[in-house]
């Protein structure tokens, strides 16, 4: 799909479809609705009154109304989409309604589609600014191609209804703006693109996506992308004496994948820079292992490796974006399988680290391929780590399927990351993990167990037990370290207006602007 941008009267515009945006500028609980569009042009705003003064349309945040050849306007069709109340708007609701324009146009098997540039100066003086241009242009780009994903891409009679051209029409614009706008545009189809790679990946099949299947992708991104990239295999693993990544592959006849993704920024950074880790768990099935999992679902631990996938997508991103910061990703990837040599609960296995892990559950492997993981970058010179991974199915009990759960030890390292997520428009929270809780992951017979003692607090013992790996050890620094349990999110059950049902996508963007903080900071 391709997304531009133009300067253009938008009712002047021929499109077979123009969408164009409003909000409820009203205030106060008990007011009745007042919608107003967010444009500046008068022939629009002319063809749209009568719906919007009879109270027809309320610019409810998904709200939309279709008018046929509008009075005025070269578009055939005009679709206006609500965005909620202008008091709680900002570039998420555009970014929502920019895919619920595309997922629209979809089906009427339209492949033109354009969008009036939403103008907050089209409302009073109090809500200008609610979109700086350049990030209303990165929010559009975002939304309509992540809209533009579907997951039927194994069904025979996949129609091809992928829109070929969005285009955002913008009536005039200053230089200065008219730059930002082109690089806001330019930042979002690098990030929508790249979220939607890291989309396909989750989406494949186990038996299409294997390990192996993972490197060559990823070689492949890197390639593309002027990435330096090394997938190594079983030797690697145990030359390294990652015990713990070990044990997860050994019952599975499919080899296993260790992928190490570096990004160099032009300009070498200083001594003393910081070097990001991206680390992600990348398990392309999970059956349990001999801990073997019900059934019931099971299907849907093709998406193990959802982890794995947002740090590719990331990467790709940063390639394209060259942020001023050194970024290392490492993938740990393999499948979890219960074969007459796949390891057992009750077995004691040595981490990379030195630790020795006691096997309580063989599904809960996740945990065990990210220590190695996170230890392997830590030896190769990571200050700052930051790892992704559908780690426990308690995530969604914690905290339904909404936000993704964050865990780490550094406020500040946290905190920078949280800033980022008004740009990302992604939702995640943190939860405790602190040292009182390490008591639940003592082994009797060795240094931890992989599980917690009970089933409470299950996402907290997970990332406990990840901790170990990233503090106090012999010869190594401790790292800042952040953990995201994207388990709840990684999948969307149903879909949105705004998208498909299947892989989200999840934590792209949010780790990007986290890396980009730290290229501001230098
Ligand atoms: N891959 C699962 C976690 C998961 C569950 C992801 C549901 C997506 C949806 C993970 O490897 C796992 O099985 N975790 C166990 C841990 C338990 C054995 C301590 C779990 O969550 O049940
Ligand atoms: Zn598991
Ligand atoms: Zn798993």
């Amino acid at each position: 799909m391709n997304v531009k941008l133009q300067f253009h009267d938008p009712a002047a515009f021929a499109a077979p479809l123009l969408a164009v945006f409003a909000v409820d500028i009203a205030t106060g609980l008990d007011a009745s609705p007042s919608p107003a569009l967010l444009t500046t042009s008068d022939a629009l705003a002319k063809a749209a009154a009568p719906w919007l003064t009879t109270g027809e349309f309320k610019a409810a945040l998904g709200e939309t109304l279709l008018l046929h050849a509008p009075a005025n306007t070269q578009a055939q069709r005009l679709l206006i989409i609500g965005l909620g109340r202008s008091a709680s708007l900002s570039i998420h609701e555009v970014r929502k309604a920019a895919g619920i324009a595309v997922r629209f146009a979809k089906p009427l098997g339209l492949h033109e589609l354009a969008i009036a540039f939403p103008e907050d100066k089209a409302l009073s003086d109090e809500h200008m600014d609610a979109l700086p241009c350049d990030l209303t242009a990165r929010a559009i780009a975002e939304g309509a191609l992540l809209a533009d994903f579907d997951i039927d891409f194994y069904r025979s009679d996949r129609k091809d209804q992928s829109l070929h051209t969005v285009t955002v029409v913008h009536t005039e614009a200053d230089k200065k703006s008219e730059a930002e706008m082109q690089r806001g545009l330019g930042e979002g189809i690098i990030v929508g693109e790249s979220q939607n790679f890291a989309r396909t990946l989750v989406n494949e099949p186990g038996n299409v996506l294997t390990p192996t299947e993972l490197g060559r992708r990823a070689s492949t991104m890197c390639a593309e992308t002027g990435l330096a990239c090394e997938v190594h295999s079983t030797k690697k693993i145990l030359e390294l004496k990652m015990g713990a990544f070990a044990a997860v592959t050994q019952g599975s006849p499919e080899p296993p994948a260790l992928i190490v993704m570096r990004y160099e920024p032009a300009t070498p950074p200083a001594e003393g820079a910081p070097l990001l880790a991206l680390v992600g768990k990348g398990i392309t099935f999970d059956t349990g292992g001999i801990s073997i999992k019900s059934a019931d679902g099971m299907d849907k631990m093709k998406y193990d490796m959802a982890g794995a996938a947002a740090m590719l997508g990331a990467m790709r991103a940063i390639a394209l974006l060259k942020p001023a910061v050194r970024v290392l990703s490492i993938l740990c990837s393999c499948e979890n399988m219960p074969d007459g040599a796949a390891f057992k609960p009750g077995d004691v296995v040595t981490a990379m680290s030195g630790k020795t892990i006691e096997i309580m559950n063989t599904d809960a492997e996740g945990r065990l391929v990210l220590a190695d993981g996170l230890h392997y970058a830590r030896t190769l010179g990571a200050t700052h780590l930051i790892d992704a991974a559908t780690l426990t199915g308690a995530i969604s009990i914690a905290l339904g399927q909404l936000n993704a759960g964050l865990f780490s030890n550094d406020d500040s390292t946290t905190q920078l990351f949280l800033d980022g997520l008004p740009i990302s428009g992604e939702k995640f929270w943190r939860l405790p993990c602190t040292d009182d809780y390490r008591d639940q992951i003592k082994s009797q017979i060795a240094d931890i167990m992989n599980t917690g003692g009970s089933r409470y607090g299950g996402s907290i013992t997970a990332a406990m037990f990840l901790k170990e790996f990233v503090g106090e050890t012999p010869g190594l620094p401790p790292a800042n370290w952040i953990h995201l349990d994207i388990a709840g999110t990684a999948w969307l059950d149903d879909a949105k207006p705004w998208q498909s049902k299947g892989p989200s996508g999840i934590a792209v963007r949010s780790i990007l602007e986290w890396v980009r903080s730290y290229a501001k900071t230098l």
